[in-house]
C-alpha cells in the first residue's frame, strides 16, 4: 500500500515549493521589518506544513498561534458550505500584526470565516498567505495578500492537502486519481 500509486501526476516538486517558500519568507521578512511582533496564525490541519517551513524562514520577532477550521468533512471533495471553527487562538492579537497561513484558498469559504471572527478583536493589522491559491473556483469575495502559486481546478493532495485526512505527508502536491474518490 503506498500513497504514490494514487497520485495521477506530480503538480509541484517539493523542490519548487521549497523555493517558492524562501522566496515568499524573503517579501515577509522585508515588509514587516518594522513590525514589532508578527503572529502567526497557521489555520489547521492543511496550513501545518506550510506554516512550519515558512516560520523557520521568518527572521523577525514572531509568535506561533493555531485555529482550527473545518469546511471538508470526510470522504468529500467538495466544500460542505459551511465552515465550523473547531478551536480558537490561544492568545489575543489586539495590537498585534497578524499573518494568517492557510494551504489553500478554494471557494474562500474558510478564510472569510476566519477573517470575520478575527476582525473584532482588535489586530493593528491583519494579512493572508496562501501557500496555493484556485482563483477559479471562488464563491465568496476574498482574496491573500502572499499566494506562492495558482493552481487549477483539480483535486489536489500532498504537503498538507488531503482527501478524508490521507495524504497530508506527501511532500509534494499532486492530483489525486479520479478513481480513488469515485
Ligand atoms: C481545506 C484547506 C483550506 C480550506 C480551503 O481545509 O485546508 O483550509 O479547505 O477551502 P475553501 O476556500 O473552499 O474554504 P479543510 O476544511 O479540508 O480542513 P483541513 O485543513 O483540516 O483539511
Ligand atoms: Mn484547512
Ligand atoms: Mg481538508
Amino acid at each position: 500500500m503506498t500513497m504514490e500509486n494514487d497520485i495521477e501526476r506530480v503538480l509541484f516538486s517539493e523542490d519548487q515549493i521549497q523555493a517558492r517558500i524562501k522566496e515568499l519568507a524573503t517579501q515577509i521578512n522585508q515588509d514587516y521589518a518594522n513590525s514589532k511582533e508578527l503572529v502567526v496564525v497557521s489555520v489547521l490541519t492543511g496550513g501545518m506544513m506550510f506554516t512550519i517551513d515558512l516560520f523557520k524562514r521568518i527572521s523577525l520577532y514572531a509568535s506561533l498561534d493555531c485555529v482550527d477550521l473545518s469546511s471538508y468533512r470526510g470522504a468529500t471533495t467538495t466544500s460542505s458550505g459551511t465552515v465550523e471553527v473547531l478551536q480558537d487562538l490561544k492568545h489575543p492579537i489586539a495590537g498585534k500584526d497578524v499573518l494568517v497561513v492557510e494551504d489553500i484558498v478554494d471557494t474562500g469559504r474558510t478564510l472569510k470565516k476566519l477573517m470575520d471572527v478575527l476582525a473584532a478583536r482588535g489586530a493593528n493589522s491583519i494579512r493572508v498567505c496562501t501557500l496555493f491559491d484556485k482563483p477559479e473556483r471562488r464563491v465568496v469575495d476574498v482574496k491573500a495578500d502572499y499566494v506562492g502559486l495558482d493552481v487549477p481546478n483539480e483535486f489536489l493532495v500532498g504537503y498538507g492537502l488531503d482527501y478524508n485526512n490521507l495524504y497530508r505527508n506527501l511532500p509534494y502536491v499532486g492530483v489525486l486519481k479520479p478513481s480513488i474518490y469515485q
